[in-house]
């Protein structure tokens, strides 16, 4: 039982020697990124481990081409592999659940450095400027907070909420019954016009893209604040980036951008750059980017890759699947 992966990280090896052990599948190291340079070294491989990495359909035939007949990405979104080319070829592919916890903590993070001003506090007192001006908060209990999408992670966020003794909407197709507990569902346009914070958490697909453009800011009160840790194709950045120029929107903070792929998890200090709409957002003082960190944590990276791994394992032997997509 041989499983291909590529992309492992030095922070990963000692989980995936753990869920080989656990397994008994034999690990084939293939490369950095997979490529088509590379997808040779998949080729003793029937399932694959892969990451973030776009795997579009002409890497898909490769891989199909030297026997892979499954790729696990060790992340919950699969928005960069062409799943509906896969399905077409007969690829299978499959995600993981890891621990909602990392991004729900880190979520209620970036809502506070928001509603807080924490960028401009930090730069000023960097530079010995301890005045008060432009810095005052807002408490959470004051506030309501939106939370689109109430998967796993959302839901995990409207419990953290709950404890802040805000006002909490929350907006869904698939109503979650513990969110309900303690927010109110409502429309997403009601969500826009009623939130003093928004917080996106829902996956990537073509029919939301953009979803927060133009019209979106429109309908928000003035001043609101902007959060996301899901992905960046759901925010028009040029119209955000209007936004936050008009002062419509009062805060920002972003672990993810649109065109991020290829940036976030490499060494660039030396490079220029190729995302001016990053830089900025970056210039911005009441806009706060990190580089796609939200789900970093330890147990989150161990889950990612004992269930990547357990994944590959099942569709070998054909136990129940949990994470297979197509
Ligand atoms: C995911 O799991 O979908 C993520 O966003 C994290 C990943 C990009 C490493």
């Amino acid at each position: 039982m041989k499983i291909g992966v590529y992309s492992a990280r030095r922070d990963e090896r000692d989980f995936f020697a753990h869920a080989a052990e656990e397994s008994g599948a034999e690990l084939v190291m293939c490369g950095p990124v997979p490529e088509l340079s590379n997808y040779q070294a998949a080729r003793e491989c029937r399932a694959l481990s892969v990451i973030t990495t776009p795997i579009d359909a002409r890497l898909l035939d490769a891989f199909y081409s030297v026997g892979v007949r499954f790729i696990s990405t060790r992340t919950v979104g699969y928005d960069h592999i062409d799943v509906e080319h896969a399905r077409r070829i007969g690829m299978h592919i499959g995600n993981v659940s890891y621990s909602p916890d990392s991004v729900a903590d880190y979520a209620l993070m970036m809502i506070l450095i928001a509603v807080r001003k924490l960028k401009a506090i930090v730069l000023r007192a960097q530079g010995q400027d301890f005045s008060l001006g432009g810095v005052r908060g807002r408490e959470l209990r004051d506030l309501t907070v939106g939370v689109a999408g109430t998967g796993r992670i959302g839901t995990a966020v409207v419990r953290r909420l709950a404890g802040f003794g805000c006002r909490i909407l929350a907006c869904d197709p698939v109503p979650n019954r513990e969110a309900g507990a303690w927010a109110e569902y409502v429309s997403f346009e009601e969500l826009l016009s009623r939130s003093d914070v928004i917080t996106l958490h829902m996956p990537a697909a073509q029919e939301n893209e953009h979803l927060i453009g133009a019209a979106a800011f429109q309908r928000m009160k003035p001043g609101v604040c902007l959060v996301n840790t899901a992905r960046g194709s759901l925010i028009d950045t040029g119209a955000l980036i209007d936004a936050l120029e008009e002062g419509k929107v009062g805060a920002a903070a972003l672990d993810v951008i649109e065109n991020e792929a290829g940036l976030y998890y490499n060494d660039l200090k030396c490079v220029n750059l190729k995302n001016r709409e990053l830089a900025v957002l970056r210039s911005f003082p009441n806009t706060f980017v990190t580089p796609h960190t939200a789900f970093y944590t330890e147990h989150a990276v161990r889950d990612m890759v004992e269930f990547s791994v357990q994944s590959c394992a099942a569709f070998y032997t054909g136990a129940d699947n949990p994470w297979l997509v197509v």
